[in-house]
């Protein structure tokens, strides 16, 4: 019998650590592993390599994917799919784990129903926006990745006095400007997911600048296009010297936090033993109140991916500035 892998879509650290612990896996249930490179276009291509530990020996630090990605438009055409199906039926491949985001689950369910190659979708994708989960693999390096660089931001914000706009990936998703803002302190925060008022913002800032904050910092998350107007804002209603910067793809490499790569050994080891089961046909494992458990695609596609409220409570403290003044005075 034989498993494959393969990473779809945007990679995200902690593939590597994954694709590691499935061929170990795969290897201890005396089963043959495969590697699928660069994805959906790989599977219809026939880049399909079956492999022993040797080939996947010194990749657990490394970020990205060492078997590629890609966002294939074939295979939304049934013909590349059936192309894909008789290059796994050659070699003997009824199983498939998937490492991507839901549109990579949403195709192997497709190709499930078509073909019966069975599969488990392991979510991996640093938007972290994928519903039914409240981790995806590799989040937490890129949120690392991020904290480090508003660290750095705040040295030289400090020393010259200025404001910064910064401007994270997320597509659709305000969860990596929204934990980096908690983490990192920001003076604003602007996610798809949460109202902003920069009026109320003015008074705020204004009065931290008049005593003495040397920067301020803003996380926007590219979702909300809305990095020029805070820009303008800081500039122009605050009157700071002003600077952005667009973080941009730093944020999917690096190597993988030591939760990353705990999280893809959890992940692979419960998908090989759900993916061995007879029952087992198309779920995608998922991470939640810190167990494993497993859902269906239906559950997902019929669900829209939500921040949490308690996280976005974490940001929105009703921070009351009159007491901070009448504990000053008391004090
Ligand atoms: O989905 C991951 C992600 O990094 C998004 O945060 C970002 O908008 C997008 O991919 C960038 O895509 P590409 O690598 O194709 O430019």
């Amino acid at each position: 019998m034989a498993i494959a892998i393969m990473t779809s879509g945007g990679d995200s650290a902690g593939m590597n650590p994954a694709i590691r612990y499935f061929v170990e896996h795969v290897i201890s249930y005396r089963l043959a592993p495969y590697l699928i490179y660069d994805g959906l276009e790989g599977l219809i291509d026939n880049r399909i390599k079956r492999v022993n530990l040797s080939h996947v020996n010194g990749i657990i630090h490394l970020g990205g994917t060492i078997i590629g990605s890609s966002r294939s438009k074939r295979f939304f055409e049934y013909r590349y799919r059936e192309e894909a199906y008789n290059n796994l039926k050659k070699l003997g491949i009824d199983k498939i784990i998937v490492l991507g985001g839901d549109g990579s689950f949403r195709a192997m369910d497709i190709f499930y129903n078509e073909f019966g190659v069975k599969f488990i979708g392991i979510p991996a994708t640093i938007d972290n926006d994928i519903y039914g989960t409240e981790y995806c693999l590799g989040v937490d390096t890129a949120l690392n990745i991020i904290r480090s660089s508003i660290d750095s931001i705040r040295d030289t914000a400090s020393s010259f006095k200025r404001a910064f706009v910064i401007e994270t990936m997320g597509r659709g998703s305000g969860y990596l400007a929204l934990v980096s803002a908690i983490t990192s302190g920001a003076e604003i925060c602007v996610i798809p997911e949460m109202p902003y008022d920069l009026e109320s913002k003015k008074k705020e800032i204004k009065r931290d600048v008049n005593s003495g904050k040397r920067y301020i910092l803003a996380v926007v998350a590219e979702g909300t296009k809305k990095t020029q107007e805070i820009y303008n804002f800081l500039k122009d209603d605050i009157k700071m010297d002003t600077r952005v910067t667009i973080l941009g793809h730093v944020q999917r490499g690096g190597n993988p936090t030591v939760f990353d790569r705990l999280m893809a050994s959890n992940f692979i080891k419960h998908s090989i033993e759900r993916i061995l089961q007879k029952d087992c046909k198309g779920e995608v494992v998922v991470y939640k109140k810190s167990s494993i458990e497993f859902i269906t695609i239906d559950d997902i596609a019929s669900h829209q991916y939500k921040i949490s409220d308690e996280l976005i409570g974490l940001y929105k403290i009703d921070y009351c500035r009159d007491c901070e003044e009448i504990n000053s005075i008391s004090s």
